[in-house]
Formats: structure tokens, C-alpha cells, sequence
């Protein structure tokens, strides 16, 4: 086997080197310890020169008692332990690269059924290396004393990333685990990857299994296609494939929602319910309620999705001129501030478009000074009609027909007779 220890020592910044130092040390210190290996994508992204994520580590005996070693040699608090015998050292508070070291015990992994988590038994570290996705993330690199360096890589994955090829372990790799149709996407788009031959036949056969992974699997894939820089292949590819369709037969990405996305530049940090509005912008209402209902999203996220729609419905009217401030907000206050900017950008050049920016710049901040406080204390009886004195203040403040503090004060008192009459 070929030894990489030059990638450990020259290729990683210092704090992962300190990383694999304290690994070597405690495997030859700690009993009940029979290996301790990197593993998964930090030794493909070593490999490729590509500065690794976080660190994930394979231990071969107790992961245990190594992980929690571990933690007390860089100062971080004791691991959480999982189900699957995993154990996570957070240490975003103690290095800037690494925000996370997760140790698992060397294991193998079956599948009860399609898309369910796995069942997970203890193995050693080629069992660990089977079980995983592609070629390309089932390598490891031992931090062990007497074989520091040497690659483990019984599937020909350091073949796979000088072919540039992802490459399943075996043809039901994506009906155990759908999330991995996801998942080569990311990476064939981020590493600049072909898939490999037979991986576009794997993938049909199996694609109609998105079904069964749960609404927030799918999203969380999906909200991670979102994170990366090049997403918008990422899309694209996912779309040609039918991944997108697998998620919700209504979910396509409309050319004009690529071209914003594909604006924006990469360094441009687009918060996750802008991108979920625009990735979504041009589906109608049953669509979008069908993607919200599949992704079991959270109501921030549901209401980005929902929003274009919504916006849709009543947007039209905002092109009447001389339309009064007070009634574009009345028109847009129900309306996700993700689903404007979205039709901001994706929209037609209408003069809808200026009323959107304005109320985004401008109307949405203005606010009347006044505040139920003062309604009180003029003596104005407390009850709904606090409320509706304070939105009649508001549209008079938003139309300029009020300005100090004062006139606010005295527009409410003018109009209290006639709600008092209601
Ligand atoms: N893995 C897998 N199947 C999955 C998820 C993960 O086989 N559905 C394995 C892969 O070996 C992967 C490793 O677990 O490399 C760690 O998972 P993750 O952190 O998601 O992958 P990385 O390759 O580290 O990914 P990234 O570079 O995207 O952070």
C-alpha cells in the first residue's frame, strides 16, 4: 500500500496536523486501541489538494475511550455519543478550520430495508470502508504509530480521483441509501467528476426510492445542494436526472431562476429562504404547497417556498400609478420579505418592480412613534381599538400625512368618535 504520510504532514494546516499527532500518540498509549484511521472525504480532499472539511476518524477497538482522549488532549469538552457508535468532539471554540471531529468505531452497516438507517455492527476497518458510498470517500489513512501514512484502499478509490470518476462499491448502493443520488451530484459538480458508466443506470433504477426517505432527509440534502458554490450545476445536473422530479413531480428550476442564481456571485452569501424563493420562483401555488408538504418544511422555509405564489396572485395591482404607499404595504405585509426579493430579481421589469424595491428599501421600516403606551395614557380604553387607531396612524404616517409624534397623537384622538361608534 502506498504511504501518504507526506499528505499528513506537508499537505494539512497546522491544526490538523496537531490533530494526527495526538491520534498517533494516544493509539500507541491507549489500550483496547487496534487502529485509528482517517477516513471518508478529509483523505479525498487530501488527495486532490483540496482543503478538507472536517475531520472524521475511524477507530479500530474503543471509540470510546479514544474519543474522549481526544477531546481532553485539545481542551474540548467530552464527545456526544450516538446510536450508531459514533462520537462527536466540538471544537469550533478551539480551532478556526475544524469545527468538528467525529469518531466511529471501525463498523459494518446493513440495511433492513430501502431508505431505513442502517444497521450497524462493530467490524474492522475494511468492513468500515465497504459500507460506505463511493470509491472516492472509502479510503483511509492510518494515524497509527508503526504504520503512520499508509492508504487503505481496498475499492480503488485513489484510481477513481486521478480518473476523476464517481463510482458506486455495488449496484444497490443508492436503493440502501437514496440520499447518495444527493450526494454524487455534489460531488461529480464540486470536484469536477464524470459519473461513472453504469452510475446513470444505477441511478434510474433506483431514483423512484426519494419516495421513501423522509421530509426532512430530502431536504436537508436538498438545502445542502443549495449551500454549495456551484449549485447551480448542481441543479441542473439534478434535473436532467429526474432528482428533482423524484423529490416532487412539480419541482423544476425555470431558466430565469438559474440565470439569478448563476448571478449571484459565489462570494455572495445568500441566506438559505432567499435561495429556497428563488430556486422555487415560478411554481404555482399546488406545486409549491406539494414541495412544502414533501420537504415536511418548517414554516420559515415553507413560507419561502409558498410565498412566489402568493406574491403572484396579487402583484398585478402594483402596477397602477400613483398607487399610495399605504396601499403597497397593505397589498405586501402578509408576504415573505424572501418571495419579494426573489420576484425582484426573477420578475418581469414591470413597474411592479419599483413599488417591491421601494417597499423593501423603504416603506416596510416606516412605523408610526406612537405606541399603545401612549393611546393608553391619553385615556383612549383599552381593546382592539388601540389596534386600529395605531393602523390608521401607521397609513398616515406611510402616506406623509403625519409627522411628528404629536400629529400621530392628535390623528388618533380625531378619529376615536368613530370607532367609538362602531
Ligand atoms: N457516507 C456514506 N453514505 C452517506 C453519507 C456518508 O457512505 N449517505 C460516508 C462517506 O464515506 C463520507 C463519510 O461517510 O465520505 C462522511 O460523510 P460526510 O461528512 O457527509 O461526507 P464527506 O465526504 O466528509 O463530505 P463533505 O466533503 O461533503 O463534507
Amino acid at each position: 500500500m502506498p504511504n501518504l504520510s507526506q499528505l499528513l504532514t506537508t499537505k494539512s494546516s497546522v491544526e490538523y496536523k496537531r490533530v494526527f499527532e495526538h491520534c498517533r500518540d494516544i493509539s500507541n498509549e491507549l489500550d483496547g486501541v487496534d487502529g485509528v484511521y482517517i477516513v471518508g472525504g478529509i483523505v479525498r480532499d487530501l488527495i486532490l489538494d483540496r482543503a478538507p472539511g472536517d475531520i472524521d476518524l475511524s477507530v479500530v477497538g474503543d471509540a470510546k475511550a479514544f474519543s474522549q482522549e481526544l477531546a481532553a488532549r485539545i481542551g474540548a469538552a467530552s464527545p456526544d455519543e450516538s446510536q450508531f457508535l459514533t462520537f462527536k468532539i466540538r471544537t469550533s471554540g478551539i480551532f478556526s478550520d475544524v469545527s468538528s471531529i467525529d469518531v466511529v468505531t471501525a463498523r459494518a452497516e446493513s440495511y433492513a430495508d430501502s431508505a431505513a438507517l442502517p444497521d450497524v455492527s462493530v467490524s474492522s476497518i475494511d468492513d468500515d470502508l465497504k459500507r460506505r458510498d463511493f470509491t472516492v470517500n472509502a479510503m483511509a489513512i492510518s494515524l497509527a504509530g508503526s504504520d503512520w501514512g499508509t492508504l487503505v484502499d481496498p475499492n480503488n478509490g485513489f484510481g477513481d480521483v486521478m480518473r476523476k470518476r464517481i463510482k458506486v462499491l455495488h449496484d444497490s448502493s443508492f436503493v440502501d441509501d437514496p440520499t447518495r443520488i444527493f450526494r454524487a451530484v455534489r460531488y461529480a459538480v464540486r470536484l469536477g467528476f464524470k459519473l461513472d458508466s453504469r452510475m446513470n443506470e444505477l441511478i434510474s433504477k433506483s431514483i423512484a426510492n426519494i419516495d421513501r426517505l423522509s421530509g426532512t432527509r430530502v431536504r436537508n440534502e436538498f438545502e445542502l445542494v443549495l449551500s454549495e458554490p456551484n449549485r447551480v450545476e448542481m441543479l441542473r445536473m439534478s434535473e436532467e436526472i429526474g432528482l428533482l422530479a423524484a423529490i416532487s413531480p412539480g419541482l423544476r428550476i425555470g431558466t430565469k431562476a438559474l440565470q439569478v442564481l448563476s448571478e449571484q456571485s459565489e462570494s455572495d452569501s445568500v441566506e438559505l429562504p432567499d435561495l429556497l424563493a428563488i430556486t422555487t420562483f415560478g411554481l404555482n401555488e399546488d406545486e409549491a404547497n406539494q414541495v412544502v408538504q414533501r420537504f415536511d418544511a418548517p414554516p420559515a422555509s415553507g413560507e419561502s417556498i409558498t410565498g412566489n405564489a402568493q406574491l403572484a396572485k396579487h402583484v398585478a395591482v402594483l402596477d397602477q400609478p400613483n398607487l399610495a404607499p399605504s396601499e403597497v404595504a397593505e397589498i405586501l405585509r402578509e408576504i415573505p420579505l424572501a418571495s419579494i426579493n426573489a420576484y425582484i430579481l426573477a420578475g418581469p421589469p414591470l413597474p411592479r418592480r419599483d413599488k417591491l424595491v421601494e417597499y423593501v428599501e423603504k416603506i416596510r421600516f416606516i412605523k408610526p412613534e406612537i405606541t399603545g403606551d401612549d393611546l393608553l395614557e391619553i385615556g383612549i380604553p383599552q381593546g382592539p381599538i388601540i389596534g386600529q387607531l395605531i393602523d390608521v396612524v401607521r397609513r398616515a404616517k406611510l402616506d406623509g400625512k403625519v409627522s411628528t409624534k404629536q400629529d400621530e397623537i392628535e390623528l388618533a384622538k380625531s378619529r376615536l368618535p368613530g370607532f367609538l361608534a362602531k
